[in-house]
């Protein structure tokens, strides 16, 4: 691995462009190439990008030599099979959430990844932005006592679109595959294996949900309540309580740049954390640190535990009855 990693970015989209233009404020991180199912699409992003290799398809991308790693920012049903060509390539992989529509998928991916020794990590960014860092770092130390409660939602009204990835059934669209897979990997990261699960869902016209809750119980007595919609709009925030304090991440939770302690009988302090970009860039870093290191999974997002929080969303959609094209 050189000291400047070189990226490829498969695919031409909303994310994927965000992705990139945070990788530009990286000075150890190149983007080297884009891959496009189409030429122009990906020229034109090129041009957009500063990307020097465009290729005019992904497999033309992964076979680049000399890109070291690929991230994926293809729709949700795509990313199973684009990763495994990636991997089947020998190539190391960060690819976007929902990681992939289901369990056995998912499981097919680690498997093969774990078999050739090669880097695989769910893009969940959430984790890495400096707020959650500190918010992780006060809950290790112990800052609020044992976390008996955690709330988080990801809710924001949509006009409804049936040919948006949001609300599109061929798409894998619904909420908790696109938003709600947020709070609900937050509850993981701070409480682990829950031990009961309740969820209900709003399934709209196009078959997907277009609201859901998912309220989890741990061991040792700790809930989690999370939810996420695109009916309405919530307070965007995630909290985390314990004897001695809350913790809040502030509107909107998952990119904030503002951490709110809370400790029982003192005023409420608010820590900034600003950042540059779109607050994708710590991910990035931290699977850079990953591969320098030859390590071939994140402790930060570990596979098992993206393989928990997909093993929670079939557990929630199979309470509702929504089956995926293909499953
Ligand atoms: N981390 C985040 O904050 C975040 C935010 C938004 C979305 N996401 C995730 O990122 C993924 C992409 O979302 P997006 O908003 O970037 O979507 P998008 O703008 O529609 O882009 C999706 C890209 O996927 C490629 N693609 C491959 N097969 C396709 C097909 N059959 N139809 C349409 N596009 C296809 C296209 O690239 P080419 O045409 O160049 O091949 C397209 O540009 C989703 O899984 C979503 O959940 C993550």
């Amino acid at each position: 691995m050189t000291a400047v990693t070189r990226w490829g970015i498969l695919g031409t989209g909303n994310i994927t462009r965000k992705f990139t233009e945070d990788l530009h404020l990286l000075p150890d991180a190149q983007v080297l190439a884009v891959g496009s199912r189409s030429q122009a699409r990906a020229e034109a992003f090129g041009a957009a990008h500063d990307i020097p290799r465009c290729y005019g398809s992904y497999e033309a991308l992964i076979s680049d030599p000399d890109v070291d790693v690929i991230y994926v920012g293809t729709l949700n049903p795509a990313h199973y099979a684009d990763t495994k060509m990636c991997l089947e390539a020998g190539k190391p992989v960060l690819c976007e959430k929902p990681f992939t529509l289901n369990a056995a998928q998912a499981q097919e991916l680690i498997n093969l990844a774990r078999d050739r020794r090669l880097f695989l990590m769910e893009a969940m960014w959430t984790r890495f932005i400096p707020a959650a860092v500190e918010l992780r770092r006060l809950l290790d130390a112990d800052a609020i006592g044992p976390v008996q409660y955690v709330q988080a939602d990801f809710c924001i009204y949509r006009d409804f679109d049936p040919d948006h990835r949001l609300f599109k059934y061929e798409a894998a669209g619904g909420v908790m595959l696109d938003l709600g897979i947020y709070p609900i990997s937050f509850a993981s990261w701070v409480l682990g294996q829950h031990e009961e699960l309740f969820t209900t869902a709003t399934l709209g016209q196009t078959g997907v949900d277009e609201q859901s809750a998912y309220v989890m119980r741990y061991a040792n007595g700790a809930l989690a309540v999370a939810a996420s919609s695109a009916r309405a709009s919530g307070p965007l925030e995630a909290l985390v309580a314990g004897s001695k304090g809350r913790l809040r991440l502030l509107e909107p939770w998952w990119f904030s740049k503002h951490l709110s302690i809370e400790m029982s009988g003192k005023p409420a302090k608010v820590v900034k954390f600003p950042y540059e970009g779109h607050g994708l860039r710590f991910e990035a870093s931290h699977v850079m640190e990953c591969l320098r290191a030859g390590k071939t999974e994140s402790d930060v997002m570990p596979l098992d535990e993206t393989l928990r929080i997909i093993k929670t969303m079939d557990a929630c959609r199979a309470q509702w009855g929504l089956v995926y094209e293909g499953e």
